[in-house]
This record gives C-alpha cells, structure tokens and sequence, in this order.
C-alpha cells in the first residue's frame, strides 16, 4: 500500500495560526511584540534566501523583524560587539546568526555569546544541556519540527524504535535525545547510526520510526525500510536546476531528500516528501521559540 504524505506545508500552517493567535494575545495583555533579530554576514546566497524567509514569517505572524547585514571581512570582535548590543535591546526576543559565518570568524565563540535567553536557534550549550536534562527551553528547530511531524501524523512513540541517520550537533543528536525523554511525544527506544556504523540497514530496517539527517541523495533505499514505517527525511540535496515555475526566465534548485522517494512510499506507512516535509517546519519552529522567548520576558 502506498505511504500517506505528511505535508510539513499543512503541519506548518496550522501551527503559525496558532502563533499568530498567541503573539497576538501578548500584545493584548502585555503589550509585548515578539521580536527577531537575523545576522547575516557575507552574501553566500543559500543564506541570504534562508534570512529573507525568516523575515517574511515574522511579518506573517505579527512580529517584529530585525536585520543585520555585515560585510564578508566583519571581523570577530565587531560581530561579538553587535552580539552584545542585541543582547541589551528590549524589542529583540530573539537573536540567530545565520551559519555557516565566514571561515575567520570563530563561530563557537559567537554562538557562546548570544544570551542562553535570546538563543531562539537553541544552539548555545546552555540550551544543549537543558534539552539533554530534559528542561528543554528553546528546542534547535529542525529536530523540534520533526518531532511536531511525528505527533501530528499520529505515529505512537511510546516504546517505539527510533533510528536515526546522522550525528550532527543540529539534528541528529538533538532529537536522539529528545525522542528518549521521558514524556509525551518520545519515550522511544532510540539508536543513532553515522557514517561507521557497520551495518547500517540492520539497524533501519527494526525501526518504527526512521529519522534519516544523512546529508546524501538516496542514502536510504526502499528495501532499508520496515514495512508500514514512518520515514521523516530531513536532506536538503542539491542535484540539478530547472526553471521557476512561478518565473520561467529565473532557475532553481532541483532538490532531493536523503531517502529514494518513490520506491520508498510503496514500503513506509508514513512518508515526508521533500520538498514540503521538515523544510517548512524548521522557520515555523523558530517563530515558535522566538514566542517563547518574548513570554519569558512577560
Ligand atoms: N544555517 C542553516 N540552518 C541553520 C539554522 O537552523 N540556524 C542558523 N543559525 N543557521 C543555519
């Protein structure tokens, strides 16, 4: 039977309509505006596309959007000195220096100073380790929109076996460890396979649900898949460009996930389609945490 679609499109959207209630309920009583405050520095254009979405959301959801724009030879003491400005200013809720930052800039000691409180990326250690001891405050994005994905689709993850593919600091841990807490939504069974893993479809092929951040086209085969599965693929593969469809004369990306999608979908029970699975619950998630950030100040 073919796997039904988990549209993070439709996830997404009813999740913002739910921020957009909350952010408005804020101002009402309150008289806060959630507010997020972007960093970009250079033009590396993956990024520049990525803030810009970031920015339409805010505007989307009644919040207050914040830019900056540095040159590409910024150097680390003028970006720690505009980190430190932020972390001052009342209107912003939220800060996110949008990686990867350029190769002389030392992007741990950046993170590191973006206040715990303002951290809506959920990256700085203090973040890491409240989500590992389970007083999560800002979940990292993607992880905490692929888990909306698997309690939305009804997936039961009580006692199930979680797999996850990749080991990265932003996905692949992050929501290994989320998926082990003891609550709701998680409480799995959960085993992490990267690239030393020695047999890895052994491992894919017990799991319930299958979380796969392997960062390569077609990593994971439909004969990897345990029949009646739920596959989240969060890869974001670039393999080619067409034109817009919107504007003809304009090309873009041919993207790909990390799973071999159509064959996939004859095996899993629950499938994310890419694009239009993890990919548009990420900036949702953000608006999430940048909510949350300007309701701890209330
Ligand atoms: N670059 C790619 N993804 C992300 C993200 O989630 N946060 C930040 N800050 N930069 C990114």
């Amino acid at each position: 039977m073919t796997a039904e679609i988990i549209s993070g499109r439709e996830v997404a959207k009813a999740i913002r309509e739910e921020i957009s209630q909350e952010a408005a309920q804020l101002k009402e009583k309150h008289g806060i505006t959630p507010g997020l405050c972007t960093v970009l520095v250079g033009q590396d254009p993956a990024s520049v596309s990525y803030v810009t979405a970031k920015g339409k959301a805010c505007q989307e959801l009644g919040m207050k959007s914040f830019h900056h724009e540095l040159p590409e030879q910024t150097t680390q003491e003028e970006l720690l000195g505009l980190i430190q400005r932020l972390n001052q200013d009342d209107q912003v809720h939220g800060i996110l220096v949008q990686l990867p930052l350029p190769k002389h800039i030392n992007e741990a000691e950046v993170l590191y100073a973006i206040d715990p409180n303002k951290d809506v990326d959920g990256f700085h250690p203090v973040n890491v380790g409240r989500l590992v001891i389970g007083e999560e405050v800002f979940p990292p994005c993607t992880p905490a929109g692929i888990q909306e994905l698997i309690l939305r689709s009804g997936t039961p993850t009580e006692g199930a076996e979680v797999v996850v593919v990749g080991r990265s600091n932003i996905v692949g841990k992050p929501i290994a460890i989320m998926m082990l807490q003891k609550k709701a939504g998680a409480n799995s069974t959960v085993t992490v396979c990267h690239t030393r893993t020695r047999d890895m479809a052994f491992h894919t092929r017990r799991a319930d649900i299958l979380i796969v951040a392997a960062g390569k086209a077609k990593a994971i085969t439909a004969d990897m898949i345990k029949p009646g599965a739920t596959v989240i693929d969060v890869g974001v593969n670039r393999v080619g460009q067409k034109p817009s469809k919107k504007d003809p004369s304009r090309m873009v990306a041919i993207l790909e996930g990390d799973v071999d999608f159509e064959p996939a979908k004859e095996v899993a029970g629950k499938i994310t389609p890419v694009p239009g699975g993890v990919g548009p619950m990420t900036i949702t998630m953000l608006m999430r945490n940048t909510l949350r950030a300007a309701k701890l100040r209330a």
